[in-house]
């Protein structure tokens, strides 16, 4: 039995927190797929955890998989398993001898490539950790993976092929000065050294092997993606995404689990009862234009905290889209969705959705497959009768019933149109501010 959590939009759906939650019957939480650009924010006893890399799961003991389909910096690794250790937690984690590893030219080419873009306007507002670039590399079959690293002649040889070829991409395409990021004797030294104390703390593993042999052990498994169905490489807004899958078939591919497996379990999509966005694409329930709705947007914003956890960016908001949903529903095929930041939306004297879409006169119910008919999408809204402000701490305690009828009317419609029940409903930060309807590790 696994269980795999896949953000049904555009990331920042409040994934860590049903990780969290959900992760207690689980043994081991698999990432398989993303880097340093994903922001984990866990909030536990009042401790607030913020990750970017290591699996949510660690906050609670588990063993945190950082799978094939992950690209990974160690520098980042590194900081942040230290970091969580000085706060006495000791995270057992462990990194895919197959994934591949974000070296600096990586984050150096991320920045020039969107500087040089910007230029025509059409940067893709990446995070800037080298995500695409490294990608890059494993398509191209230049990269360099984790089980590199433990081999110090192999790594010789991958850089000693790979680094000139940027160095002259920086310095003859772009016409660039290239540093010490693309220092050949520099980087052998400093990755030689990660690979050494990888080794040293017996973190790299043969993750296809690894996740067989606990299952066969009888571990439960959590699959956590990071990001969301929108920014999906196949899925998403391309280009306007990132470099990976993380919708539902990714855990396999990004995990060597075979799709029988995670596909009989159960795929939680997780949805936030608003929208928000960071970084270029459409959006069209967005929230802006004239000054009601901009003050609406910014009300959202400022009680969501809706400001990137990676680079602090304030998100665009809107209100909720449907046929982003259906879109993410029947990609990964969600057995059940939980909703959160319902308690953000209260207290509003209007509560809207994006039904579906008016495109060229017609009307429309999922995504058009490009980019710029999607951006000349309208949305056709919905309004709902809005719901109070009330004590969540109390409807946390009492249950879904407890919640006001109005939020009540809102999950039901949304669990209608996605065609997957409510599991949780989250009504603020906390671990026990969630409301758990079923735990997918019961079945
Ligand atoms: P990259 O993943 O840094 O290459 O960025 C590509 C796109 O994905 C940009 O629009 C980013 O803002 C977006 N993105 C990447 N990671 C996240 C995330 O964890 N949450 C939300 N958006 C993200």
């Amino acid at each position: 039995m696994t269980v795999t959590i896949v953000g049904s939009q555009l990331g920042d759906e409040g994934k860590g927190a049903l990780v969290d939650l959900w992760g207690g019957a689980a043994d081991v939480v698999v990432r398989y797929q993303g880097g340093d650009n994903a922001g984990h924010t866990v909030v536990e006893g009042g401790e607030e955890y913020k990750l970017s890399l290591v699996p949510s799961g660690a906050v609670r003991d588990k063993v945190g998989v950082l799978g094939n389909g992950c690209v990974v910096n160690p520098r980042t690794l590194f900081d942040e398993i230290d970091a969580l250790r000085e706060r006495g937690l000791d995270p057992d984690v462990r990194v895919a001898e197959r994934a591949h590893v974000i070296m600096p030219y990586h984050r150096r080419l991320d920045g020039i490539e969107e500087e040089a873009k910007s230029e025509s306007g059409d940067e893709v507002g990446t995070t800037g950790r080298g995500i695409g670039p490294t990608y890059e590399d494993k398509v191209g079959r230049r990269g360099v993976r984790v089980g590199d690293l433990l081999d110090p002649e192999v790594l010789r040889d991958r850089l000693e092929y790979v680094v000139p070829q940027k160095r002259a991409l920086v310095e003859k395409v772009f016409g660039l000065d290239a540093d010490e990021a693309f220092d050949v004797d520099a980087l052998y030294e400093e990755y030689r050294e990660i690979g050494e104390r990888l080794a040293e703390e017996g973190m790299t593993v043969n993750c296809s092997d690894f996740l067989y042999e606990r299952r066969q052990a009888g571990d439960e498994v959590m699959f956590e993606g990071a990001q969301g169905t929108l920014i999906d490489i196949d899925h998403g807004s391309y280009p306007y995404v990132t470099s990976s899958n993380p919708t539902a078939g990714g855990a396999a591919t990004g995990s060597g689990v075979g799709p029988t497996v995670t596909g009989r379990g159960e795929v939680v999509g997780i949805v936030k009862a608003y929208l928000s966005r960071v970084g270029k694409g459409p959006m069209p329930t967005e929230l802006d234009g004239d000054d009601r709705e901009e003050t609406l947007a910014d009300h959202i914003r400022e009680k969501g905290g809706e400001f990137g956890t990676v680079t602090g960016r304030p998100r665009r908001i809107g209100w909720l889209d449907i046929p982003m949903l259906r879109h993410a529903s029947r990609v990964s095929g969600f057995t059940g969705i939980a909703v959160n930041h319902v308690d953000v939306l209260a207290g509003l004297d209007e509560v809207q959705v994006g039904h579906a879409y008016e495109l060229d006169g017609e009307e429309v119910e999922t995504i058009p497959s490009t980019t710029e008919r999607w951006a000349r999408c309208e949305p056709v809204l919905k309004e709902f009768e809005p719901w109070p402000e009330v004590d969540w701490t109390a409807v946390a305690g009492d249950g879904y019933d407890a919640l006001p009828s109005g939020a009540r009317d809102y999950l039901n419609y949304v669990s209608d149109e996605v065609g997957a029940p409510v599991y949780a409903v989250g009504i603020g930060p906390d671990r026990a501010e969630t409301i758990e309807l079923h735990d997918p590790f019961e079945g």
